[in-house]
């Protein structure tokens, strides 16, 4: 049969928005398939992700590294225990089952996980039966990934196998007939300009500066449900913020926002107050090593009886004791970034405690996915923490977050040919109305911080959301929150609508309602014609 004339079929365009993990590894895996052009596109340099900043590691049950006993099992069962009910089954399997077959993918990318004798090393982390966490330089997993993830991709750049553009912003998603056709991009100091394509991918991260006190980097405003959300897209368990429990105190730290890992709690460290008294073991029998949501809270409910009491209400993580046990030089050489990091600020944690607060660290909430990774608009996917696969519940269990990224990241590249239909998700409509005040970040986080912090209430959040409805989104400036307020609106009202305390979401005025499995969806109001 003559091929003279027959042309080959168009490819496959992709847009992967973000450059943490999951866009990392989703971008890199989908250049390397036939028929597709991958296009990723990061707000900043490709370095400046949240996922540069994780210090803990990566969770994974792998052949070539299993504490005694462990499984894949073991890890699910801890994820549905720290997640608190409304978990999606299926998406936890998934998690846990794939997250060997990822961990050999990173490892044959050059990703230079810590080994022991026996096979990889093992740490252990808060509501973790085993130890089975992942690590790289000691505390410098995230950077380990992000490192050989962008040099694979700088690499498939070079070759021409993927459009690489850095510094260039999404600014909204084109739709035809419901369907994703694009996306309006803009680099920095230029035009807007349009881009076709088939398949968008948001992996833009989450919305930790939401509030004053954060562990998460400038950018991470929650762009990608700001416009997933414009696209109708719907958005789901929008009112479950972790909290983690140990950020180095910034009023004590020269202002600067650094947390100190959970694993450093794994290796044994205590939180005390300033007389030195343990107040975990008279909370949770895992005490220190108690879900997040448990710790972060006593952290809080400590804090508040001592100012009560008159006394400083200061909160510290002990690590001297881990010190003197493990002998000279252990901290530093199983933490050296923050070792380095707290000696900088003139910290000796060998000798001192560390004054430590809670700060928002990871939104299980987001936009919905099923178990590709598609969104509810069809064409639209999303993975990593902008998404909710529903694998975290109410509370993510600590370092399942690179991991669902990677396993979510595949999927979503290995259902992208079939972006024309979507799932559908029930969910109640939602709008917002725009006021005429201006505002900025600092105003945005105080109102979200006071309302739905750690521990929340009805009045609050209602005080809230009158506040920030009288404003009206900033345009683009130097402060670049745009994205802040309707993600600011998104999470107050969803705070609102949950009237029971389930996981991270803490209710005084519904702290015996029962939990369930329940989650809230929501989706935009259709204007009517
Ligand atoms: C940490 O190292 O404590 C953070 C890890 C995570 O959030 O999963």
């Amino acid at each position: 049969m003559s091929t003279e004339g027959s042309r080959a079929p168009a490819p496959l365009r992709v847009v992967v928005a973000g450059a943490g993990i999951a866009g990392l590894y989703a971008a890199a895996l989908a250049a390397r398939r036939p028929a597709t052009a991958v296009t990723l596109v990061a707000k900043g340099a490709l370095e400046d992700s949240n996922t540069w900043h994780a210090q803990g590691g990566i969770t994974a049950v792998t052949a070539q590294g299993r504490a005694a006993g462990d499984s894949a099992a073991a890890h699910a069962a801890d994820t549905l225990r720290a997640g608190a009910g409304p978990n999606d089954d299926a998406a936890v399997r998934l998690l846990c089952t794939e997250a060997g077959r990822q961990i050999d993918t990173l490892a044959a990318w050059g990703v230079p996980f810590d080994r022991a004798a026996d096979g990889y090393a093992l740490g252990l982390e808060g509501a973790h039966s085993a130890a089975r966490i992942l690590h790289i330089g000691g505390d410098r997993t995230g950077a380990g990934i992000a490192q050989a993830l962008i040099r694979t991709v700088r690499d498939l750049a070079a070759a021409g196998d993927l459009d690489l553009r850095e510094h260039t912003a999404v600014r909204s998603l084109l739709r035809s007939g419901g369907h994703i056709t694009g996306a309006v991009l803009e680099t920095a100091g230029g035009e807007p300009a349009e881009l076709r394509a088939d398949v968008i991918v948001l992996a833009t991260g989450g919305a930790g500066q939401l509030f004053e006190a954060t562990t998460n980097p400038a950018g991470a405003t929650g762009d990608g449900v700001a416009l997933a959300w414009e696209a109708g897209a719907v958005l789901a368990d929008l009112e479950f913020v972790q909290f983690h429990p140990t950020l180095l105190d910034p009023a004590a730290a020269g202002g600067r926002s650094f947390m100190i890992s959970e694993a450093v709690r794994g290796e044994g460290a205590l939180l005390v107050d300033a007389a030195g008294r343990r107040f975990m073991p008279g909370v949770h029998p895992d005490a220190e090593l108690a879900p997040r949501d448990v710790v972060s809270r006593a952290i809080c409910s400590r804090r508040r009886e001592l100012a009560q009491q008159g006394l400083q209400p200061a909160v510290y993580l002990d690590a001297t004791a881990v010190a003197a046990e493990r002998g000279d030089g252990f901290l530093a050489r199983r933490f050296p970034m923050i070792d380095a990091t707290v000696r900088s600020l003139g910290f000796d944690w060998t000798r001192e405690p560390l004054p430590v607060m809670p700060a928002s660290h990871y939104w299980m909430g987001g936009v919905r996915t099923d178990l590709h990774a598609r969104t509810s608009v069809p064409g639209l996917f999303a993975i990593g923490e902008v998404a909710c696969t529903g694998a975290h519940g109410a509370n993510r269990l600590a370092s399942n977050s690179l991991l669902e990224g990677l396993v979510f990241g595949r999927r979503a590249v290995e259902a992208s040919g079939r972006y024309r239909t979507a799932p559908s998700f029930d969910a109640r409509p939602l709008a917002f109305e725009d006021g005429t005040g201006t505002c900025t970040r600092a105003d945005i986080q105080s109102q979200v911080s006071a309302s739905a912090g750690v521990v929340r209430d009805g009045a609050g959040l209602e005080l809230a959301a009158k506040q920030l409805a009288e404003w009206t989104a900033p345009g683009d400036s130097p402060d670049a929150c745009a994205s802040l307020l309707p993600v600011a609106r998104l999470l107050v009202a969803a705070a609102a609508a949950r009237r029971n305390s389930v996981g991270a979401h803490y209710r005084t005025d519904f702290e015996q309602a029962p939990a369930g499995r329940e989650r809230l969806s929501f989706v935009k109001e259709q204007e009517q014609p």
